[in-house]
């Protein structure tokens, strides 16, 4: 039997979307947060330079949008930017008012820049943001008596019923406890996907362990439309270190005026853009890429010793200190760097609620594409997002929660009368391993039709395998992600071949130019069972 629970709103995910979502709704209504892992265990907790908003005179909300717009590559929705860039300052005081203590600079608030922004509007609690706007977050939950949490869990599948005028409803959950090996039933009235990114699909990346995309997978499985999944961020500057994988070296290191060099000392980007080292990612990225596979060299590094002591040990003390932890003096030697996946700038198709295609169904944060970042997400703008779009959800959510009824009828037992335990779980590590390692040299930086052609047809082979053990087998953590994971790789290679130009993060030597006309790509969820790797449980 089927462990069961009930809630009036269902939040998978505990970084600054899901937080957010759950402390705007009203105190009447029952929240449930889950996580995959511990609470603070997404992107959100480890982001460093910091969240942009227009809080200072001299700078403008039409300058925001404007630098947005320009990183996007003319596929921002302009609207969706508006509606962004206008609530960052109120976002902002949101935290304050939380208690959120962003650095000052004598009575000020204290502005840093990072590339592609014209003014200096980038907030930041020192190189450590992410963690302090996770705490911060998590204690106005916990102050909360309608946040409850449920760590340890994983959500696998979305559970949806179609009524008879033909609506699709989402109206709960199945999850996984890793601890009790069993999958367990949520119900809830509206369910919020705040699950993160998908940049674990790369097998460089700066993204936690989180980042499998399920939250995209599951919208998708569900029925709902994906938007520009072709678009992924590289951020130009993760740490290059045997012992030390996933570590960014933040934006804000060049936006204090850190210069990229190669091994003999020069410098090199200014032969790539005029800003130099504050271009925006993706021209920093290929510009790095292409001097690493041009002269065959294993990184770049980035420079501060021209920047006072003080001043790297102020504004950067976590950096500074990871990387004193594997013997690198920041302060007085260049950092070796590398390009690595960062950022999905695409996700499940939302409106500026953050709702699906799908009733009751939300999306925000990095699973969403609102069509603020375009091809091309401006530096922390993504936090931002996170905030502005959660408290938009929260808001259509509580106008509706008492007019939504509750679903009546029986939601079925997750069915394992066809599955065994698996002896084989090599098959789960040997192809997580193949599928981000082909992404990574296929669907990178620089794309080509024959490496996107290889790419799909590895997806295709791996997708057969890994449904034949999603059918037989009893599921775990590893095989939900890995599922994931494919779904994710399709979507983002089916993006990628329907492209045909070069566009911000979407670089193909086969099609150089850009297009005079920028359209999102939008994939609609197929009818085919083996097309979604369908669960192994009938829907309600
Ligand atoms: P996350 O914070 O990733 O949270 C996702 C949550 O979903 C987690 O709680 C996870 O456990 C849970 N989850 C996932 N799948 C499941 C499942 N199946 N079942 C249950 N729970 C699930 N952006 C900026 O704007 N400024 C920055 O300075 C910045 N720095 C960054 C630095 C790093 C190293 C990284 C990786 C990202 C950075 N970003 C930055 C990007 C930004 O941090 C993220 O885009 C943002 O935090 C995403 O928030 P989120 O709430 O959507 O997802
Ligand atoms: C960084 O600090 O470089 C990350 C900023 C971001 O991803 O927006």
């Amino acid at each position: 039997m089927t462990l069961r629970h009930e809630t009036d709103v269902l939040v998978i995910g505990s970084g600054a979307a899901g937080l957010a979502s759950a402390i705007n709704l009203p105190s009447h209504v029952q929240v449930l947060v889950l996580s995959k892992e511990d609470m603070k265990a997404g992107s959100t907790n480890r982001a460093q330079g910091g969240i942009a908003a227009v809080t200072d005179e001299n700078d403008s909300t039409e300058s925001h949008f404007t630098d947005t717009l320009m990183a996007g590559a003319g596929l921002c929705d302009p609207a969706a930017v508006r509606f962004v860039v206008d609530r960052g300052a109120t976002a902002v005081s949101d935290l304050i008012s939380m208690g959120l203590q962003f650095d000052r600079h004598q009575s000020d608030l204290h502005r840093t820049k990072e590339g592609g922004h014209s003014h200096r509007r980038v907030l930041h609690v020192a190189d450590a943001t992410g963690r302090a706007i996770a705490s911060t977050l998590i204690e106005e939950a916990n102050r909360r008596s309608n946040i409850e949490f449920m760590n340890d869990r994983v959500a696998v599948d979305l559970i949806s019923h179609q009524s008879d005028d033909a609506v699709k409803r989402v109206v709960g959950a199945y999850v996984y406890d890793p601890h009790s090996d069993r999958v367990e039933c949520i119900r809830a009235k509206s369910v919020v996907l705040a699950t993160g990114g998908a940049s674990k699909v790369y097998v460089y990346t700066s993204n936690p362990d989180t980042c499998t995309g399920d939250g995209i997978a599951m919208a998708w499985r569900a029925g709902c439309r994906l938007s520009n999944m072709e678009f992924n961020q590289f951020h130009p500057t993760c740490l290059y270190h045997p012992d030390a994988r996933s570590f960014l070296i933040s934006e804000a290191v060049r936006g204090e005026g850190g210069k990229l060099r190669l091994p003999d000392g020069s410098t090199f980007m200014h032969r790539f853009d005029k800003r130099q080292e504050l271009a925006s990612r993706d021209i920093v990225a290929r510009a790095i890429d292409y001097e690493i596979k041009r002269l065959g060299i294993e990184c770049v590094y980035l420079d501060v010793t021209d920047l006072s002591k003080a001043h790297i040990e102020k504004q950067f003390p976590t950096i500074l200190q990871h990387l004193l932890e594997i013997g690198i003096d920041m302060r007085v030697d260049p950092i070796p760097v590398v390009p690595a996946a960062h950022y999905t700038c695409g996700g499940v198709l939302v409106d500026h609620h953050g709702r699906t295609d799908l009733e009751s169904l939300y999306a925000i944060g990095e699973v969403a594409c609102t069509g603020v970042h375009g091809a091309n997400r401006l530096a922390s703008n993504s936090l931002l997002e996170c905030l502005v779009y959660a408290k938009s959800a929260a808001n259509h959510i509580a106008e509706r929660l008492s007019s939504t009824p509750s679903f009546e009828a029986d939601i079925k037992d997750w069915d394992e009368s066809r599955v065994t335990n698996s002896d084989e779980n090599i098959v789960l590590t040997h192809n997580w391993m193949e599928l981000r390692r082909f992404m990574w040299d296929y669907v990178g930086i620089v794309r080509t039709d024959n490496r996107l052609e290889r790419a799909a047809n590895r997806i295709n082979l791996l997708k057969r395998e890994v449904h034949e053990f999603y059918s037989h087998y009893r599921i775990n953590s590893d095989l939900i992600e890995l599922r994931n994971l494919i779904n994710v790789a399709e979507a983002i290679v089916r993006g990628a071949q329907w492209r045909k130009e070069s566009r911000g993060l979407h670089y193909t030597l086969d099609y150089p130019d850009q297009l005079r006309a920028a359209k999102p790509s939008i994939q609609f969820p197929p009818d085919d069972p083996l097309d979604v790797l369908q669960p192994n449980v009938a829907r309600v």
